[in-house]
């Protein structure tokens, strides 16, 4: 693996996602490697205020991934202004636990909307991107966001861990279509980070025990996931890291 400064120099990213938390923290961190980065998420000031802090190298576009033809315009801004993706990361998520009898059922749509379809219309969007960088020799890269709860079993969380479930077999399932034709289909699967993840949940119960859960284990700053994002893509192009779990070590 290259281990120079400058591991991503050339590269196109997109990162959805990107207006807090592992999102933010990794386009930043695949910046400072020397990737161009399209950003992505619906807090449009959020998005202009870490363009401004990366410089040049970032276009920010709002945009909604649960929308498929939000998706496809903010695609066609990022290739307009910064040209061919070969990296993609679909980080968009959001976690909404509550008990199976009483959740808000639009809460479950939110999860399948975002975590499910956004992240499948966000790869959609660049696999001919990715498809064409594969074919001219080049890494290629489409990394999921997935999560260590796509293994776990627990009361209020079936839809959200359910959703996360379908990303490891989504990625696993695309990296047999997608691999044989060079480009790398890779889950990243972070167990408890500190982000703004909670503070949408609406159930109280739910809220309060997974407060006390992070009390119990010190969760792992967003940069840490960025970090391993940033290790994965930067492998040589013969080299896969198709499914990365990354727990603070507390976690178990
Ligand atoms: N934090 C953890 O402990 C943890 C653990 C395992 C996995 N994960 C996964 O990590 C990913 C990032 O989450 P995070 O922890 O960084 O939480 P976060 O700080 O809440 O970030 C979530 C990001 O997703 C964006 N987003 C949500 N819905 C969207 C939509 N419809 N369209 C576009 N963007 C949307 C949000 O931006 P806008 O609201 O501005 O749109 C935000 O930038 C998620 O997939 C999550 O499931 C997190």
């Amino acid at each position: 693996m290259n281990t120079n400064d400058h591991t991503l120099t050339g590269r196109v990213a997109v990162v959805t996602g990107a207006t807090s938390g592992i999102g933010a923290a990794t386009a930043r961190r695949l910046a400072a490697e020397g990737a161009a980065v399209g950003l992505i998420g619906r807090r449009e000031e959020r998005l202009k205020e870490l363009a401004i802090a990366i410089g040049e190298a970032a276009v920010p576009v709002a945009a909604d991934v649960s929308d498929q033809e939000s998706v496809y315009a903010a695609a066609s801004v990022i290739r307009a202004q910064l040209g061919r993706v070969d990296l993609v990361v679909a980080n968009a998520g959001v976690m909404l636990p509550a008990p199976f009898e009483s959740a808000d059922t639009v809460e479950w749509d939110r999860m399948v909307g975002t975590n499910v379809s956004g992240l499948l219309y966000t790869g959609r969007a660049f696999a001919n991107d990715l498809i064409a960088a594969a074919e001219e020799g080049g890494p290629a890269d489409l990394v999921h966001v997935g999560s260590i709860g796509g293994h776990l079993i627990l009361p209020s969380y079936a839809v959200y861990f359910a959703t996360k479930a379908a990303v490891a077999h989504l990625t696993r399932n695309l990296r047999a279509e997608l691999g044989p034709r060079g480009v790398r289909v890779k889950n990243v699967e972070p167990g408890l980070v500190s982000t703004e993840l909670a503070d949408h949940i609406t159930d109280a119960d739910a809220k309060e025990s997974l407060a006390r859960w992070r009390e119990e284990v010190a969760p792992l700053p967003a940069t840490d996931i960025a970090d391993a994002i940033a290790y994965a893509v930067a492998a040589p192009p013969r080299m896969n890291v198709a499914e990365l779990i990354v727990l603070p070590t507390r976690q178990g």
